[in-house]
Parts: structure tokens; sequence; C-alpha cells
């Protein structure tokens, strides 16, 4: 089959070759991949000289996985021993754990119990690719405990996180304001945010409320510019570092002194997210921003693009035309 393969770290290790098809095991279910994305994850392993936590995570001398990609929407092609909730034919999407990875290529194999459901009625397969995005989402909005009428305040909220973290704040009940640029302003309001700030114009921080969650979906505010709007005992979450490593500092600081006031979202288990990202799909509250879309062979083109940290939404790769 053909796959993208990682060699080492650096997107110029990264090259189309012919490997061995993946044999489902016992409980896991071999699917043909029609559609994969591009995310930050998979840049993250891919970066060219992690660092030494970096390393440690993703593999000492090359990414621990040499075949990326988290997201996978396609047909089962075949069953392992004892799968009983697939058949031959099913049409499937869902999600790979990041110690798992393998969409970006023609086959992978997905284990029954893991993150996989079969499609949401209506979609085409490109439009299902969306659960790094959700995932990171909603288990940011978990750390803020968001409740129906919560008032939650989204900060980056254009890329796969942001656009998901709006959606599914809906869901959850929220009263949510979402911060992005000014091109960003009517998807925001498209995806059910009651308020869009423009962060290119407007000081965010001024605007003389307070809310309670605020989440820094794309690392790139501070606990320290937003706490005036956070309400006593309501929590700042972020999706990564921050800037100058920050937002992990506070996150180290509050652990230690048991406060819950600043945090960066840990990737949990979330039983059940591709049968709820199915429900919600088919209902229509919850829904795909694609940005663009490449087909496997320019790959590389997708990750030069999704490294700028430009992308509203996700990014898709057509790994077989539907
Ligand atoms: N916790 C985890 O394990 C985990 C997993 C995946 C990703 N992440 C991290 O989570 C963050 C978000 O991931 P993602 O996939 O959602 O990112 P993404 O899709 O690449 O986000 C890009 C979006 O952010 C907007 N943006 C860029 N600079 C901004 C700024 N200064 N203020 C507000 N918006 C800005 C961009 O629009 P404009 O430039 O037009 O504003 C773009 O729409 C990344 O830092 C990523 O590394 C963490």
């Amino acid at each position: 089959m053909k796959a993208a393969v990682a060699t080492r770290y650096g997107l110029d290790a990264l090259a189309l070759r012919d490997v061995a098809k993946p044999m489902p095991k016992a409980g896991e279910v071999l699917v043909a991949v029609h559609a994969a994305a591009v995310g930050r994850t998979d840049c993250g392993f891919l970066a060219p000289h992690p660092a030494l936590l970096g390393r440690l995570i993703f593999g000492w001398t090359r990414p621990g996985r040499p075949i990326l990609g988290m997201d996978f929407a396609g047909t089962v092609e075949a069953l392992g021993k004892g799968v009983s909730g697939f058949k031959p034919g099913d049409r499937v999407f869902g999600m790979l754990g990041w110690r798992a990875l393998g969409a970006h290529a023609e086959y992978v194999c997905v284990r029954e119990d893991a993150y996989i459901a079969t499609m949401p009625q209506g979609l085409v397969f490109a439009e299902a690719v969306v659960g790094e995005g959700a995932f990171y989402a909603w288990n940011s909005l978990k750390a803020l405990n968001v409740k129906a009428g919560d008032k939650i305040l989204i900060y980056g909220a254009s890329g796969a996180i942001g656009t998901a973290a709006v959606q599914l704040a809906k869901i959850f009940g929220a009263h949510v304001t979402a911060v992005a640029a000014t091109k960003h302003m009517a998807l925001m309001r498209a995806l059910g945010a009651e308020r869009a700030i423009d962060y290119t114009r407007d000081r965010f921080t001024r605007i003389g409320e307070t809310f309670d969650g605020l989440l820094d979906a794309v690392g790139k505010t501070t606990y320290l510019r937003c706490r005036r709007l956070l309400k006593p005992g309501a929590v700042f979450a972020g999706t990564d570092m921050g800037p100058w490593g920050q937002t992990l500092l506070l996150t180290l600081w509050c652990w230690t002194t048991g406060s819950k006031r600043v945090t960066v979202a840990m990737p949990r288990p979330l039983p059940g997210f591709a049968q709820f990202l199915k429900q919600h799909l088919e209902a229509g509250d919850f829904r795909a921003v694609i940005d663009r879309r490449y087909p496997l062979d320019k790959i590389r083109e997708a990750y030069e693009y999704v490294q700028t940290g430009q992308k509203t939404g996700i990014v898709v790769i057509d790994v077989r035309t539907e």
C-alpha cells in the first residue's frame, strides 16, 4: 500500500512509499482510508529538532510512529478475530490515539473498542475527519467544567480546536464569546457564537465582562492578560504551553499549590467520543470546517500549510477519491 512515511524528524524526511498492507489482529478492523487530516499533532511529531522533552515523548531519533495521521474515514475492508460491531463494507470514521496514529496511508488497523463509529448519515468522508480538534476541545471544556448557561470566552477560535470548541460549548449549553481575526467573524457566528470579537481591531481584555471559563484554543494569549475576564473560581485553560511556556509553568504552579485557576488540558480518554461526534454531525450542530484538501501524494504541501499556524479548521488529505 502507499503511505506517507517519516523515517526521521523534519518534513524533508517525509516521503510517499510502498509499505506492507497491515493485517488486522484480534479485535481490530482493517479500514481502507478515503480521507485523513494533517493536524498540529502530526506537525509536533515531525518537528525537525524536537526539544529533549519532545524526543522523550515522540521518539529519540525519529518519530516513534513512521506513519502519522490521527483522523481517518473510509470503508471496512477486513476484520480481525472476534470483531462483532462492524462488517466489511461498512463506512466508518474515527480517531487514532497519538500513540497509534497511521491514517496517512491507504489502509490502517483500528481497534474495535477505540474511537470508531459508522459514518454519520449524509456526510462524505472528508466531512468526518474532525476528531483531533474536537478531542482536545472537549478535554479543554471539561477542564473549564462548562455547564449550561455558563459564559465562556474562546480565544483563537478559528483553528481546529477553536472551531470545535465553539460548537461543543454551544452543544453543552454555554453562551460563547469567540475571539478571532477579521476574516473569521462570519464563521464564528455561523458556528453559533453569540458574540465575535476581532482581536486585530479590539482589545478583548477590555470588554468589561467576566466569564465562567476562558479557553486559549491556540496558545497565543496568557493568563496574566486575561485574568480580569475571569469570575472568581473560573478556570483559564490552554491547549499549548503558551508564550514563553507561561501557561505550562502556571499549570505546574497550580498543581503544586492545589489551585485550579490555570491548566493545560491533558488528552484524557473520552469513552463514546466517536458515537458522540456521529450523533452531533448527524444532528447538524457540529460540522467540519474544511480549509483545504490535498491528495495523499501532495501531503508535504499540506504539512507546509498546517505548519504556518494559519489554517481555518481542518486540512483534509484525500487518500482515495470517493
Ligand atoms: N494539548 C495537545 O496535546 C495539543 C494537541 C493538538 C494541538 N495542540 C496545540 O493547540 C494549538 C491549536 O491547535 P489547532 O490545531 O487548533 O491550531 P490551528 O488549527 O493551526 O490554529 C490556527 C488558527 O489560529 C489562528 N491564530 C493564529 N495566531 C493567532 C493569534 N495570535 N490569536 C488568535 N488566533 C490566532 C489562525 O488564524 P489567524 O492567523 O487568521 O488569526 C488560525 O485560524 C496549537 O498551539 C497546537 O500546538 C495541542
